[in-house]
């Protein structure tokens, strides 16, 4: 996990997971922190081993979850859909942290389609995992925001546990 704890300890990626805990300090929803992207890189592994895609690395699932959102803090400002700024903004840290181009354009695909059921292209099976993932890491259930939720009857977890 070597490139991992690498993400973990860049300077950039700690500064976007800043900016996005200012962001929302107060927001009675869903936040979006090293919490919420931990669970969202362990469900996409366990995801992928469930479907058997084991040509995909520990490393590559978890790098997807841990930076799929962070650029929600430019959604904030009004600069349009996090998706799309938090793949851009991934694509250094995982040269830095030492993926190899086609590794990264992989994650990066993934992450800027990570809140899309099905954009009608091809999707590759870490794409898919982890828009499960995100949907699943959020345990409505036991929400106390959930009376006030647009979001709720969509999300897998809004009655029952499941993963
Ligand atoms: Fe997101």
């Amino acid at each position: 996990m070597n490139r991992v704890n690498r993400i973990l300890h860049d300077g950039d990626y700690r500064l976007y997971l800043q900016k996005n805990k200012v962001a929302e300090e107060q927001r009675a929803f869903c936040r979006h922190d090293l919490e919420h992207l931990l669970t969202v890189a362990r469900l996409t592994y366990l995801l992928l081993l469930e479907k058997e895609c084991r040509h995909l690395s520990k490393e590559i699932a978890y790098s997807a979850g841990l930076l799929h959102d962070i650029g929600r803090w430019r959604e904030y400002r009004g600069e349009g859909d996090h998706a799309l700024h938090s793949a851009a903004l991934s694509g250094p840290i995982l040269e830095r942290a030492g993926f190899a181009p086609s590794e990264k354009e992989l994650i990066v695909k993934a992450i800027a389609q990570h809140r899309r059921p099905d954009p009608g292209v091809h999707r590759s099976p870490l794409s898919l995992a982890l828009h499960r993932a995100d949907r699943l890491s959020r345990l409505c259930f036991s929400c106390d925001a959930q009376k006030d939720c647009r979001h709720l009857e969509g999300r897998p977890h809004w009655k029952e546990l499941q993963y």
